[in-house]
């Protein structure tokens, strides 16, 4: 029988519980042994109790949950190698070599990693006497899939990563409780979002939460935007809106490539305008609670495939990432993936922001 993992890695997304209850509920249907590796890759490392087998009710009631009921953790033993073979040997001893690993881009870089260090491992394992000849050669490759487990959106090549549109939902409720109280005041708000380098949840929350100005890392600001951007308020107010509603990107620039804070915002606000915004950092709100709908069925589905996947894939293959491109189920090959996204970084720190912008969303447009 085929014995296969699941863990989550990075920082949690709401959706990340719907993907573990449908990897772990396929592969049961088709006949496999799944486990769950607890608290990310430290389960692995650590080992023992940390690999739990599940079973179809393990994963009862968890669909609506937001976080990940199997836990994540960054994990710095992981990075050095007695980590990662200490990880190879946990998974052996439970006859573990298939892997599905829900992370962003930086976790499954380092999965990939240890999928092309793993016969190395397995061949000191073995020298060190710490695993019998038959374990070495029942499990000579280490297959993984991976799926994209990320507030922020920012893998290029897939339309959404589980978790972005539950905090998108997250953000536009809290521009629309921001306006109700600002508009009464007739007061102006700045409002900062995460995404880390990306700009898709402050730039989406800017065009549905109906908000004034935004600052994003990919489109920074033209110079002068400080005159721009009070024109603009202006005009509003002009205009008979009671609130305004700046929205600042956690890693917003200016053209220079300079970090723009929300506070750095309120302060251009105050002098231009002589009026003092409040500024409402919403943190981690974003990233915690009930998952969308769509943050139900999408990682569903990709659990589904995803366990189809890790059961029928060559070993000998490069690993593939599982996303929605294109409203469909799509493969796209994890390396190609993780270096288109790391080139947009590159991008936005080489301060071409036009390509980046362009690469966000075209890279694999052929
Ligand atoms: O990558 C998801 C994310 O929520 C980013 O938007 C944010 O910058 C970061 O993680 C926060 O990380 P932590 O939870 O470690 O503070």
């Amino acid at each position: 029988q085929k014995r296969l993992g699941i863990l989550t890695s990075g920082g949690d997304a709401q959706g990340m519980n719907a993907a573990v209850r449908s990897v772990i509920r396929t592969a049961l249907k088709l006949g496999a042994t799944p486990f769950a590796v607890m608290e990310g890759w430290q389960g692995a490392v650590d080992g023992g109790d940390r690999i739990k087998q599940m079973g179809w009710s393990d994963v009862s009631s968890i669909l609506n949950e937001g976080g990940t009921v199997i836990g994540t953790a960054r994990c710095p033993d992981f990075r050095e190698k007695d980590g990662r073979r200490r990880a190879c040997k946990n998974l052996l001893d439970h006859g573990i070599d298939r892997l599905i690993v829900i992370g962003g881009d930086g976790s499954l870089t380092g999965t990939n990693e240890f999928k092309n260090e793993w016969p190395e491992l397995v061949a000191e394992l073995l020298e060190a006497g710490e695993i019998t000849k038959e374990v070495a050669q029942a499990h000579p490759s280490l297959v993984i899939v991976g799926l994209v487990g990320s507030i922020d959106n920012d893998l290029v090549g897939t339309d959404m990563t589980i978790g972005a549109d539950s905090a998108l939902h997250r953000i536009v409720d809290a521009i629309d409780n921001v306006s109700s109280t600002a508009a009464s005041h007739q007061r102006t708000f700045v409002i900062e979002v995460m995404g880390r380098h990306c700009g898709y949840l402050p730039l989406m929350a800017a065009v549905a939460g109906g908000a004034d100005y935004v600052f994003t890392p990919e489109n920074p600001p033209r110079l002068g935007w400080e005159n721009d951007m009070a024109e603009k308020l202006t005009l509003g107010r002009e205009a008979g809106r009671r609130e305004s509603i700046v929205i600042v990107a956690e890693g917003a620039l200016d053209a220079e490539g300079n970090h723009i804070t929300s506070q750095d915002v309120a302060n251009v606000i105050e002098e231009k305008l002589g009026v003092t915004p409040r500024i409402t950092i919403l943190g981690h709100v974003q990233r915690g609670g009930t998952p969308s709908a769509y943050d139900r069925w999408m990682p569903t589905l990709l659990g589904y495939a995803a366990a189809h996947e890790i059961l029928n894939a060559d070993p000998a293959k490069p690993a593939n990432i599982l996303g929605v491109r294109h409203n469909r189920v799509t493969r796209i090959p994890l390396i190609e993936a993780v270096a288109a996204t790391r080139n947009v970084g590159k991008l936005i720190e080489a301060k071409d922001f036009d390509a980046a912008t362009a690469a966000r969303g075209n890279s694999f447009e052929k």
